[in-house]
């Protein structure tokens, strides 16, 4: 008997016809996320995925390769399991149809199944899609091609056995009645309800006899199990079902969820409870249907080729970054075109304007105002008071939209979070308070209230994120035990008194405009790449990386007051405005301008530059001068429009 904290989640098992895409990669870790989610949450959690490895369309590529579909199959498991890895999916298990026990499990279901006569022996007419391995009534097609792919149908006749779904049909009906959960969206299940189940559930053709690479049924060899069938029966041959190995069949089935995309949710809605129903097994709680990632308006699929590489996203941008974008961005409910642009948006506003800078920013200052400590909290203010209660009420929000597969909300709400705590920092003006011993205790609270808020949405965002977090944890100095759920169900006040570690920056930014360039044509770039580090070094220019630049932050900034730097005739001193911040800035540019000339002038300012002693006076940032040796002039850069103080120059 399955226990209550026993949560069981598949993916589909994908075609191992051809490369994955982004697109498979969704469904991979939309459940990854939940399966981490569950598991940090005290759950024993089995997550299995695996690869669909008979039918025709696998045994024509496999000779297309010059190969047997068996090495064909093999090989291309290698890469599936090659990008998990990089993608950080932590299965349990990866389940093969060709694996011997599942095997095992297809022939013992079809004898069952035809003993007790659910199946029976007749002649199948229609038109069948190779590549989507599915028979079509003429009236389900779309301008005459396959609904699902949009190819070519061919007419087949062939003897089959059928599954007797038409039988269930109230079965099905009233199923889909009682149990409002059991498909989600709601729209989704609409759409299945009025299209496939109310006009009449039909017979299945559940054989076929024009290729052999697949199960042969055990009452007629001349026959294989038509492969939906087959590949149905993955989420129940993963656990051991049928053989004496089925330990974890007793401990998770039924399945919490399935996750599944929009095009085979009807598999699993109507024919996945029918088929465990004449098995006399427990129906699966939920199937998550998700949306399509499209590009240019197509759904992203092997078959056709469009599809652009999740390797190729990992390699240049981690795999954090595309898990991210997938989990916020992607589509549960419509279609959503992919672009590049996108994709680099999200990331820089997000994982590098939201949670780069909160973690960089809180890190400076504990550094600057407080020996790299972080400091006790004091006092409680009504803006204390407001994130300790977004930062309370985080994990049980995480909860309750975990319950309902809304992963793309759960991440919304750890970003509000972590924007809250950028606001707050606007808001309390550490820079300001530290300017006064009077304010010191408050200042203390700023940096505490902070470091507390980012652990807490670092924890929240483990099953999303894989190595960013420990990357944080290591710069705050958090042990094993402030990293788990259960310490951040209530925000506490005992986290202080770590060393914190600046070291880099989480996400450097990324420039939009060269990162499109590169995406729009990912198949050249990796040689455009290394002809042109050949070429640097013909040059010999040392160029530096556009991460490497980024590190560099440049922004506006207002001289609001300047003057001369008693004893050294090159130096002016000067007072900066930089958005909401004012910093002194000793630049050696007296011999060149007089206080008068730069008073009003919006400059260029280096603005990370570590703080340091001139003359006695402490300095912060770099103004930056085009200058001419020959001529001996030097010139401010300033911008040619009036511009605020504190816009960032890129
Ligand atoms: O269907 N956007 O395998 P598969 C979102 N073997 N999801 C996408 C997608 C995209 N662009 N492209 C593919 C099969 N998917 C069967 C499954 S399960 C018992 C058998 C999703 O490799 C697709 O919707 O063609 C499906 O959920 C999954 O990837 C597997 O696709």
């Amino acid at each position: 008997m399955k226990k209550d904290k026993n949560y069981y989640i598949t993916t589909p098992i994908y075609y191992a016809s051809g490369r994955l895409t982004v697109g498979h990669c969704f469904s991979t870790v939309l459940a990854d996320i939940c399966a981490r989610f569950y598991r940090h949450n005290g759950y024993k959690v089995f997550y299995a995925t695996g690869s669909d490895e008979h039918g025709l369309k696998i045994a024509k590529v496999a000779s297309e390769h010059n190969m047997t579909p068996q090495e064909f199959v093999d090989k291309t498991v290698e890469q599936f399991k090659f990008i998990w890895d990089k993608l950080h999916i932590q299965y349990d298990k990866f389940i093969r149809t060709t694996d011997a026990h599942h095997v095992k499990l297809v022939e013992s279901v079809y004898n069952k199944l035809y003993e007790q006569g659910d199946i029976y022996l007749s002649k199948y007419e229609g038109l069948y899609c190779v590549p989507c391995e599915t028979f079509f009534s003429e009236s389900q097609l779309v301008d005459g091609k396959c609904p699902d792919c949009g190819r070519a149908v061919e007419p087949t006749q062939e003897e089959s056995y059928f599954l007797r779904l038409s039988k269930y049909q109230k079965f099905i009906e009233e199923y889909f009645q009682e149990n409002p959960e059991f498909l989600v969206p709601e729209s989704r299940k609409n759409e299945i309800y009025n299209t496939f189940i109310k006009p009449g559930i039909t017979d299945l053709c559940v054989s076929r006899t024009t290729f052999d690479w697949g199960v042969k049924l055990p009452f007629n060899d001349k026959h294989v199990a038509y492969v939906w069938i087959d590949a149905l029966l993955n989420y129940l041959s993963v656990l051991g079902y049928g053989s004496s190995s089925d330990q974890d069949y007793k401990d998770f089935w039924p399945c919490d969820v399935h996750v599944v995309g929009r095009d085979i949710s009807r598999f699993h809605c109507i024919i996945w409870p029918i088929l465990l129903k004449m098995l006399d097994l427990p129906l699966p709680k939920q199937i998550h249907s998700h949306g399509f990632i499209t590009l240019k308006g197509d759904k992203i699929s092997k078959s056709k080729s469009n599809g652009f590489d999740p390797l190729t996203l990992v390699d240049r941008y981690g795999s954090d970054a595309l898990r991210y974008y997938l989990a916020k961005e992607g589509p549960i409910f419509n279609d959503m075109p992919y672009t590049a642009e996108q994709f680099i948006n999200t990331i820089n506003s997000d994982l590098c304007n939201d949670l780069g800078n909160l973690v960089s920013r809180t890190l400076a200052m504990i550094t600057q105002y407080n020996n790299g400590i972080i400091p006790a909290p004091t006092c409680k203010d009504e803006e204390e008071i407001n994130i300790i209660n977004a930062c309370n009420e985080l994990l049980s929000k995480c909860e309750s939209l975990m319950s309902e597969q809304k992963i793309s909300d759960m991440v919304n709400a750890i970003l509000a979070t972590i924007r809250l705590a950028n606001k707050y920092i606007d808001i309390t003006e550490p820079w300001k308070l530290n300017k006064d011993p009077a304010k010191k205790d408050k200042l203390n609270t700023v940096l505490y209230t902070l470091s507390e808020t980012i652990r807490v949405c670092t924890v929240a965002l483990q099953p999303v994120l894989t190595e960013t977090p420990a990357k944080i944890f290591e710069k705050f100095g958090y042990s094993a035990n402030l990293q788990t759920f259960d310490s951040i169900k209530e925000f506490s006040f005992n986290n202080y008194g770590n060393n914190v570690n600046k070291g880099d920056n989480l996400f450097p930014r990324l420039d939009v405009a060269s990162e499109i360039a590169f995406l729009d044509s990912p198949g050249e770039k990796v040689v455009d790449k290394k002809e042109e580090k050949t070429e640097d070094k013909a040059n010999t220019v040392e160029f530096v990386s556009i991460d490497d630049f980024a590190k560099v932050k440049l922004l506006t900034g207002k001289i609001i007051a300047s003057e001369k730097v008693e004893g050294a005739d090159k130096l002016l001193k000067n007072t900066v405005e930089i958005g909401n911040e004012t910093r002194t800035i000793v630049s050696g540019i007296a011999k060149y301008y007089t206080p008068e000339d730069v008073v009003g002038k919006t400059v260029v300012v280096v603005s990370n530059l570590p703080p340091r002693k001139l003359r006695g006076i402490e300095s912060q940032g770099m103004l930056l001068c085009a200058v001419d040796e020959k001529t001996d002039t030097l010139s401010l850069i300033s911008t040619d429009k009036t511009m605020p103080s504190g816009c960032e120059v890129c």
